[in-house]
């Protein structure tokens, strides 16, 4: 007899609808799966049988054959355990496949038979909804994800033996969800708090335009100074994510396994990355393309510490998502492409030693080593520069000055000016749209035709200087941008011949 399930695939961060076949017949007993599938698809053959044996079902013995269709995409991830499962069953009469149809099934198994809560629910009931079906069964830890795609019904299972009860109608309830809106406030206990620095005033200023528009942001100064500090305090005063990032958020999350909770991402993300990464590993690869950390960091922040010992193949691959916002993984004879919008925070020492200027004692070779990795295409894209220099001494021993909190409310007060004119963050405008949302004085336009000229800047230069002004003045909830704004912006710009000194 032949049964058919619907599951579903995670091809890149896409779900694809594949159609499990099972076919019984006589013959000597042997259990096959077809349809170019991965190893941990394989492998399923050894949990289904486990599984249904120690759910108190019988494995058919005779002629299994599994068919996964269609044949040519490509099928990874231990999704498919469930769906296997109960086409076996249906197809061995053990189970009734009426059920079933208008059902996508997806979900792991263990070998005793409990239905493990998988990687990428959340896309695989969005494949749902794209195939027509009206309902998923999943895992019942992971009934929550599957819930945030309106117009679908989730049934939960939690143990294989339970099969013929859900599909007669029984239903579970989800675990309790975590008592947290999408928008609960960042600034929770666990974050690290702006409180914990002392001076660096400049610095964390950069940081509030930084987390107000968008921008990315390089920190530059010798060591020991609070650099790494200042950028792991970030998360903490980043504006709540929307409704529709927290959903691209949580898929992410969830095909990366990287998503604990039950519902909606509550934070955006903040990935850190090691200096020894591979571009592979920064914008993603493999031999079926997996999301890199770019990608992982969408709609957060991606830092990178001690940005020149990064390999420079590695920090040229940010050019792409740095400019378009995604990333295209090609392998072999196929593509993937991820979004990956991010904002790039870089923390260095200005030379290797760390001294700088008067002190410095690197060699030649090493200095020039480390300005290549500082130059180019990369630094070009870098919105912000903070020199970050010792603090004072008054400033080590005298009391914190300012907190998360506060500075969380103007980055939030920001963002809703830039929401009311449009849908970008103002370090995504380019164009037209960053014209329009300048509404430069006309002190404003005096003062920057003056430093356009005296700075020797490029095109580029401009427009990342202008992004920024309209930044600075959001946090002033000024709605034109005026003289002073485009004068605190022109005080955020890199300055080579000074850093590189
Ligand atoms: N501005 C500062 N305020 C308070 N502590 C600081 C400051 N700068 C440095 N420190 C202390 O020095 C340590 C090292 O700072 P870190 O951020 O790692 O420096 P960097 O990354 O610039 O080399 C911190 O863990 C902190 O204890
Ligand atoms: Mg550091």
């Amino acid at each position: 007899m032949l049964a058919r399930v619907t599951t579903f695939a995670i091809d890149g961060l896409e779900p694809r609808a594949v159609t499990v076949e099972a076919d019984i017949r006589s013959g000597l007993p042997a259990f096959t799966i077809v349809g170019l599938a991965d190893r941990a698809v394989s492998e399923a053959r050894e949990r289904v049988r486990a599984a249904l044996l120690n759910s108190g079902f019988e494995f058919p013995l005779r002629r299994v054959t599994v068919n996964l269709a269609p044949a040519s995409l490509r099928k990874a991830g231990p999704g498919f355990d469930l769906a296997i499962a109960c086409a076996v069953l249906a197809a061995s009469g053990q189970i009734s496949p009426e059920p079933l149809a208008g059902h996508g099934v997806f979900g792991e198994l263990s070998l005793g038979g409990e239905i493990r809560p998988c990687r990428g629910v959340l896309a695989a009931a969005e494949g749902a909804r794209q195939a027509g079906l009206t309902a998923v069964l999943v895992a019942r830890e992971r009934m929550g994800e599957a819930g945030l795609v309106p117009g679908i019904a989730v049934a939960g299972i939690d143990r294989l033996a339970r099969l013929p009860a859900v599909l007669a109608g029984e239903r579970l309830t989800p675990p309790s969800a975590p008592d947290v809106a999408p928008d609960a406030p960042a600034t929770a206990a666990d974050l690290l708090d702006l409180a914990d620095v002392r001076g660096q005033a400049l610095a964390i200023e950069a940081l509030a335009v930084a987390a107000a528009g968008g921008h990315s942001l390089l920190l530059e100064g010798p060591p020991g100074t609070g650099k790494t500090m200042l950028a792991r305090r970030l998360p903490s005063i980043l504006p709540p994510l929307e409704p529709q990032e927290a959903l691209e958020v949580t898929r992410i999350a969830s095909i990366a396994g990287l998503h604990e909770g039950h519902g909606l991402a509550t934070r955006r993300p903040f990935r850190a990355p090691h200096h020894t990464i591979s571009a592979a590993g920064l914008i993603g690869g493999g031999p079926v393309p997996a999301p890199g950390e770019a990608t992982l960091a969408h709609r957060g922040v991606l830092f990178l510490d001690e940005l020149s010992e990064f390999d420079r193949r590695a920090l040229e691959s940010l050019r792409q998502p740095l400019e378009d916002g995604h990333v295209t993984v090609v392998r072999a004879n196929r593509s993937a492409r991820f979004p990956a919008r991010f904002a790039l925070i870089a923390a260095t020492n200005p030379c290797p030693c760390g001294r700088a200027a008067s002190s410095c004692r690197c060699g030649e070779a090493e200095l020039a080593r480390h300005r290549r990795r500082l130059s180019g295409p990369l630094m070009d894209r870098i919105d912000l520069h903070a020199s970050v220099g010792r603090p004072l001494l008054d400033d080590l021993v005298g009391s914190a000055t300012t907190s998360s909190a506060e500075v969380r409310d103007r980055v939030v007060a920001a963002r809703e000016r830039q929401r009311a004119r449009g849908r970008q963050a103002n370090a995504e405008l380019r164009g037209a749209a960053l014209e329009r949302a300048l509404q430069l004085t006309s002190a404003a336009e005096r003062l920057f035709a003056r430093a356009y000229d005296a700075d020797g800047l490029s095109a580029r230069g401009r427009d990342r200087a202008l992004r920024v002004a309209r930044t600075v003045a959001d946090l002033d909830g000024s709605d034109r941008v005026d003289r002073e704004h485009v004068a605190a912006a022109l005080a955020h710009r890199r300055r080579d011949a000074e850093a590189l000194a």
